[in-house]
């Protein structure tokens, strides 16, 4: 069953949002709601797409044209009301496409829960009907259009809340927004609809009511699950059906074979796959373009964005983007690695350790403290405490190039451009500020000297100078060293 078009109404204000933002380009799970109402009309393949645009007009068709290239967006130049917003977004399409038969789907760009099983559910039950409405009981049905129905349960009419009288508003089944029509039918409806309501807008509702007086057959199909037709008009209802979606991508991971501590605290976009036997600590969240391959463990209160990470590895506290973490890797605690950052296989970035365009070498490790950028690192290398690359020379990048096998000493700042030979060790303490060769030392610092007995001379009296003077006892004093102490 293939619908003719799919049409999504999409030019409300979304007032209560209270936003800059167009309301159906909030994003939960990484969608917009727009791309989630998509995402399930596509699943029917059906010949046409188009959506109503009007507020936040220019964003939302440049956003649809990333989603569905071949989508039509159509303009609403004024809030109309959903029937009108159907009849510009027909005529557009006619006009292109000529007339149309068969069905078409009708629904609203912010019901995000939407899937395209339920509308597969509306199309098979409301087959051979000249329009069928999906509807929900709901346990709270307010602000919703009521479903009115014959005393023989037939479907009578769609009555808005603020229309409604009293036995009205006590009806729990409500009007989804999301309708089959036949297009014949739907056409001829759209040309009669009044303004005779609260709003003084043309409503899709009426045309149910229309077609049913015309003699058409009107169905209402109960949706399985009512969350399905949740609508998003607030930012509360925004988190609800984030939280929704949560729910539904991890229950089907955790069915996948993926282990969640906390499922509440797991927050997965519908973008990121994730392996079997891969363990998710409570509070993290994995985003974009992430994937984790199996037996890794991440978390908790780890974020990865666009990551990828290889299998076995263990991602503990810390914050990833852009980054290629390798098969049986350690990160964190405390880590940030951004953009560009690869570290190899069984390789090491520790606590406190910041990379970014940065390669680490397979079993390569920057242990603690560290800031790692524009690197890149052999296999086997270890980079010693607090080892700074010094990237930046307050204009441009400049690049570190560590050997394989190398020892950084702790401490150690490696002033790019700069390379560290195989094999080559560095003092701890050292500004590395020219290449160190092959299998040298490099040491770049002053030698140390210790002036005795400056303690108990320049501080007399003070407990330091007391416990010096409790300790080992004789001091020798070299005249050099008293000469400028
Ligand atoms: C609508 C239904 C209501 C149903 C509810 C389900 C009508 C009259 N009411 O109410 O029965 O229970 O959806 O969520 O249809 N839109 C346009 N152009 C317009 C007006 C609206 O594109 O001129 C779009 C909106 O952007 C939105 C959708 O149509 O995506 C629904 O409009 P909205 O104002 O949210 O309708 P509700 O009051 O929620
Ligand atoms: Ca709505």
């Amino acid at each position: 069953m293939t619908p003719t078009a799919v049409i999504v109404l999409a030019a409300g204000e979304g007032t209560r949002m209270r936003s800059g933002t167009p309301k159906v380009l909030h994003s939960i799970a990484g969608r917009t709601l727009l791309g989630h109402v998509v995402h399930a009309a596509l699943d029917l393949a059906p010949t046409h797409l188009a959506v109503v645009v009007g507020a936040g007009r220019e964003e939302v068709e440049a956003h649809l044209a990333t989603l569905v290239p071949s989508a039509l967006a159509v303009f609403q130049s004024r809030r109309g009301g959903t029937g009108h917003a159907t009849r510009t977004a027909l005529e557009a399409l006619e006009k292109l496409h000529g007339e149309l038969s068969g069905i078409v789907i009708v629904v609203g760009g912010d019901t995000p829960l939407l899937t395209g099983s339920t509308l597969r559910k509306l199309l098979v039950e409301g087959a051979g009907s000249a329009a069928a409405v999906l509807t929900a009981e709901l346990p709270d049905p307010f602000g919703y259009g009521r479903i009115v129905r014959d005393l023989d349960g037939s479907l009578l009419r769609i009555v808005e809340e603020r229309d409604a009288d009293e036995q009205v508003i006590e009806i729990e089944e409500v009007n989804s927004g999301i309708y089959a029509f036949d297009v014949k039918a739907l056409r001829e409806a759209l040309k009669t609809l009044s303004t005779d309501n609260s709003q003084g807008e043309e409503y899709l509702t009426e045309a149910i009511d229309l077609i049913r007086r015309n003699g058409g057959r009107v169905a209402a199909v109960i949706s399985d699950d009512f969350v399905e037709i949740l609508g998003v008009n607030d930012r509360a209802q925004l988190a609800e059906c984030g939280a929704v979606l949560r729910d539904r991508i991890n229950d089907a991971l955790m069915q996948y074979g993926v282990t969640m501590m906390d499922p509440t605290t797991t927050w997965i976009d519908v973008t990121v796959e994730v392996a079997p036997d891969v363990t998710l600590l409570p509070g993290s969240a994995l985003f974009g373009n992430t994937r984790v391959d199996k037996g890794a463990i991440i978390g908790p209160r780890t974020t990865l964005i666009d990551c990828t990470v290889g299998e076995g590895a263990e991602v503990v506290e810390s914050t990833c983007r852009g980054a290629h973490i390798g098969a049986d890797a350690r990160v964190g605690p405390y880590s940030f690695l951004r953009p560009g950052t690869d570290i190899g296989r069984g390789a090491k970035a520790g606590a406190f350790v910041e990379m970014k365009n940065a390669k680490l070498g397979e079993g390569a490790k920057v242990p603690h403290l560290s800031y790692v950028g524009d690197a890149r690192i052999g296999v086997g290398s270890n980079i010693g405490a607090a080892t700074i690359f010094v990237n930046y020379d307050g204009v441009a990048k400049h690049e570190t190039i560590v050997g394989d096998h190398v020892r950084i000493g702790s401490d150690t700042m490696l002033v790019a451009p700069v390379t560290i030979g195989d094999g080559a060790y560095t003092a701890a303490g050292s500004v590395i500020t020219e290449d160190v060769p092959a299998g040298a030392m490099g040491v770049g610092r002053a030698r140390q000297r210790n002036i005795l007995g400056w303690v108990v001379r320049k501080r007399a009296g003070s407990a330091a100078a007391h416990a010096a003077e409790k300790s080992t006892g004789t001091v020798n004093i070299t005249s050099e060293q008293l000469g400028d102490a």
